[in-house]
């Protein structure tokens, strides 16, 4: 099940970072690409030598080489991965990483990931239960990075307790294991819909909206990472979509109708999280409008509402989620939308929640058709993400559906 992935290894300055010798061999052994990042005090423990060795690839220790000029992208490599290992982690980079500090190579790498991350801290045993350090680990985990405890027995400093990293050869299972579950939507065709669309009013003018894409971007990823064919029909945004996700750019409203209807028939899944534009102009002047009057008078003509067309076709085999973007009357409003567009889930963000919405996290509730009602807690959009999938994994569970 590791056949084939590309992992990117983080290897930080404890004395455990000899196990990352045998991990690579391990993940070796089992078929995947290992491209390894070290901190600088993690080479005073192991050489990158053999680390480059073991992996036939050259180690990365920082982001500039000064021997040749070559610049290590971190964006490029927390694109390339489908999976960040950082082990062992130490005290001080999982403080780090809780704070977003990117002073070296691997934690701007960390922060630029898309993929799912997977943290084996390693240290004494005071440090690994002192407050700071379970706050950090217990932050991490909230961003939907996994944990991997380390065990407990003999440590580097002679006391015994919880602090030694996972053995590799467990730290691979739980790899394999979490590769293999997670393809719970394997060959089901999954269309969703991101970002904002833009309505022209002359050449160089357009209504648009705040609408980032980055929700329906990270729903597109975790569906990819479990298997599914994806579609994503993005509106125009400034992201991109790591893993196999099939993508149709679009401007306006008409062509995301187009373009969503075009794949529609085929989708078990369709996920409607684009800020579509309920209004567009009734003409679009030609030539760029001049500033000869005092006010200006747009007239507007309703767009197609995309989710409704589909909740009028759809099949009953078909899943169809929507979003509810609402300032007021949250839960009325959004059960109305999910009734109204006869839709199977409806996604709830509050506007009235600070960090919800338009930024990089958000707080959603989601109720279904059957009258059920899911809360969750303020996250990255990234966690919030996987809160979504697995929802539709349960209702699909419970309807035996798709
Ligand atoms: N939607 C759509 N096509 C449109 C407008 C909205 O497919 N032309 C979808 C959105 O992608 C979202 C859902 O409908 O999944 C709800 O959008 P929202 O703007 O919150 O609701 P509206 O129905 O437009 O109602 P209102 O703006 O009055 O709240």
């Amino acid at each position: 099940m590791i056949q084939g992935k590309k992992i990117l290894l983080g290897v930080t300055g404890s004395i455990a970072a000899y196990k990352a010798a045998l991990l690579i061999r391990l993940l070796k052994k089992e078929g995947a690409d290992v491209q390894v990042l070290m901190t600088e005090s993690a080479c005073d423990f192991i050489t990158p030598l053999t680390l480059a060795t073991l992996s036939q690839r050259p180690v990365i220790t920082t982001g500039f080489e000064q021997s040749n000029g070559e610049w290590h992208s971190h964006v490029e490599m927390g694109l390339w991965a489908d999976l960040f290992l950082i082990a062992p982690v130490t005290a001080n980079t999982l403080s780090k990483m809780a704070a977003g500090q990117a002073d070296n190579i691997l934690i701007a790498t960390y922060l630029a990931a898309k993929c799912p991350v997977f943290f084996a801290p390693a240290m004494d045993v005071d440090m690994f239960h002192h407050p700071s350090t379970q706050a950090n680990i217990e932050k991490l985990s909230s961003y939907g990075n996994h944990l991997i405890a380390p065990a407990a027995g003999e440590l580097a400093s002679g006391l015994m307790g919880e602090g030694r990293m996972e053995d590799p050869e467990k730290i691979v299972a739980t790899l394999k294991s979490w590769f293999i579950q997670s393809k719970d939507f394997k060959d089901l065709n999954v269309l969703i819909s991101a970002g904002p669309t833009f309505e022209a009013i002359d050449p160089v003018r357009f209504i648009g909206n705040h609408s980032s894409g980055k929700m329906g971007f990270s729903i597109a990823e975790e569906f990819n990472r479990r298997g599914a064919h994806v579609t994503l029909v993005a509106g125009p945004v400034n992201q991109e979509a790591s893993g196999d996700i099939d993508r149709i750019d679009v401007t306006s409203a008409q062509e995301m109708y187009e373009a969503c209807m075009s794949v529609f028939a085929d989708a078990d899944i369709i996920v409607m999280s684009a800020a579509v534009a309920d209004f567009t102009p009734a003409r679009v002047s030609p030539v760029k409008i001049k500033k000869r009057e005092a006010t200006l008078a747009i007239e507007l003509k309703p767009t197609l509402d995309i989710l409704k067309e589909m909740g009028q076709i759809k099949k009953e085999d078909q899943l169809l989620v929507g979003f509810a973007l609402e300032s007021d009357n949250e839960r009325e409003n959004a059960n109305e939308k999910l009734i109204a567009k006869n839709c199977d889930m409806i996604v709830l963000n509050s506007l009235n929640e600070e960090g919800a919405g338009f930024g990089n996290t958000n707080k959603i509730t989601i109720f279904t058709a059957e009258g059920e009602e899911f809360g969750f807690d303020m996250k990255p959009k990234a966690a919030v993400a996987i809160d979504i999938v697995n929802t539709i994994a349960i209702l699909k569970i419970s309807r035996k559906q798709v």
